[in-house]
C-alpha cells in the first residue's frame, strides 16, 4: 500500500520507513530535514506546517496509510510554547489531511510521558501502566502528546472509513545506538545501564526502533483490528536496568513503592499487552540481546 511517513528522517522515522519498505509498501518519507537514501523510498523535504507544501505532499503521495511522527520529540528541547504549538498544529493538519485524502489508516506517535511520572507526588494507581491508567502530564511536551491523542479521538469521530489510532513508543533506541552511538539524552545505552539514575526519569522504559516500527506498520496494514481512536503501547517487556524494578523504582520514586511490588522478576513498568492482543505484536529485541549481538561483531545492518 502507499504509506506516507512524516518525520521519516528522525531517530524512529528512519526505522519506520525502512521496515515499511521491507514489507513491500510504496513509501513516501516527508521531513523538514533530509534523511538517508533508502532503496524504494521517496524522500521529500518539506515543512508540514506550510499549507501549500503539505497539500503538495499529500497530492503526490496519495497515501492509503499515514504514520505521523514529525514534531519536537524531546521534553525541554525547545521553548514550551514552541513545543505545544508545533506538535499540536502538526497533528491536526496531518491527521485531517489524511482523512481528506482518503487514507484508510492514520496513526500518530504519542509518548508514555502523558502519564506524568517523574514528579515527587506522582503515584501510580497500579503497575505496570497500561493504556487504561489515568494520564496527568506536567510538562509542555507531555501535554502536547495528550492533545495529539485527543486530536486523534476528535478527528476519528467524523473520519468515515479511516481508522485513526495512537502508538506510545517507549524511549526509542535506534540500531546504531546499540553499537555505542549516543541516545537522545546524549549518553550511551551502556552508561544508562551502569547508572540507573539516568533511566529512572523514564521509569526504565525503552523500545528498539525497529520493533516500534513493526507496530506502526501493523497498525496501518490492519486497520480492521484496531478500534477508531485506540491507544497502544510499544514498550519492551523488560526494563532498561540491570536490577529488578521492585528494587529500583522505590529508590528513585518513593511514591511508587507500593505498586512496584508487582514488578519483581524483571517486569517492565509498562504493559504492551493491548498491542499483542490486537495485532499479535511483541517486541523481538531486548537490551541484552542487542548489546550481546553488538559485542560479538557489530550490528548487522542498521534498520534491518
Ligand atoms: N525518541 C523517543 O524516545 C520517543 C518516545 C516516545 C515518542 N516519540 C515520538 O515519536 C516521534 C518521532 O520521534 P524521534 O525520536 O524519531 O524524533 P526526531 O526528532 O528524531 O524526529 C522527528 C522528525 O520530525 C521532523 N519535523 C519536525 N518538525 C517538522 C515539520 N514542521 N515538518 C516536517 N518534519 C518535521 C524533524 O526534522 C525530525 O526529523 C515524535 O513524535 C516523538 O515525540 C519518540
Amino acid at each position: 500500500m502507499r504509506v506516507l511517513v512524516t518525520g521519516g528522517s528522525g531517530r524512529l522515522g528512519r526505522s519506520v520507513v525502512a521496515v515499511l519498505a521491507e514489507r513491500g509498501h510504496d513509501v513516501t518519507s516527508v521531513d523538514i530535514a533530509p534523511g538517508p537514501q533508502i532503496p524504494g523510498v521517496r524522500g521529500v523535504v518539506a515543512d508540514l506546517l506550510d499549507e501549500r507544501a503539505r497539500a503538495g505532499v499529500f497530492a503526490d503521495a496519495r497515501p492509503e496509510g499515514v504514520v505521523h511522527l514529525a514534531g519536537i520529540a524531546v521534553p525541554f528541547a525547545r521553548p514550551d510554547l514552541e513545543t505545544l504549538d508545533v506538535n499540536t498544529r502538526l497533528a491536526w493538519a496531518v491527521l485531517t489531511d489524511a482523512v481528506a485524502c482518503g487514507a484508510r489508516a492514520a496513526v500518530a506517535a504519542s509518548s508514555p510521558t502523558v502519564f506524568g511520572y517523574n514528579t515527587p507526588s506522582w503515584r501510580p494507581r497500579y503497575l505496570p501502566l497500561d493504556e487504561e491508567h489515568p494520564v496527568a502530564p506536567w510538562h509542555a511536551y507531555g501535554l502536547s502528546k495528550l492533545i495529539i491523542e485527543e486530536t486523534v479521538r476528535a478527528v476519528a469521530r467524523t473520519s468515515g472509513d479511516c481508522v485513526l489510532s495512537v502508538v506510545r513508543p517507549g524511549y526509542v533506541i535506534a540500531p546504531e545506538e546499540w553499537a555505542g552511538a549516543p541516545t537522545q539524552q546524549g549518553h550511551t545505552v551502556a552508561e544508562r545501564l551502569a547508572d540507573p539514575e539516568l533511566a529512572a526519569g523514564s521509569l526504565f522504559n525503552y523500545i528498539d526502533a525497529r520493533d516500534a516500527a513493526e507496530l506502526f506498520a501493523l497498525v496501518v496494514e490492519h486497520p480492521e483490528r484496531v478500534a477508531n481512536g485506540q491507544v497502544l503501547h510499544a514498550v519492551a517487556e523488560d526494563p532498561l536496568a540491570a536490577r529488578p524494578l521492585d528494587e529500583l523504582l522505590p529508590r528513585f520514586h518513593p511514591t511508587t513503592a507500593e505498586a512496584a511490588g508487582a514488578l519483581a522478576d524483571g517486569r517492565a513498568a509498562f504493559s504492551s499487552e493491548a498491542a499483542r492482543r490486537a495485532l499479535g505484536w511483541r517486541p523481538r529485541r531486548t537490551w541484552r540481546s542487542e548489546l550481546r549481538q553488538n559485542a560479538q561483531g557489530g550490528i548487522s545492518g542498521a534498520d534491518s
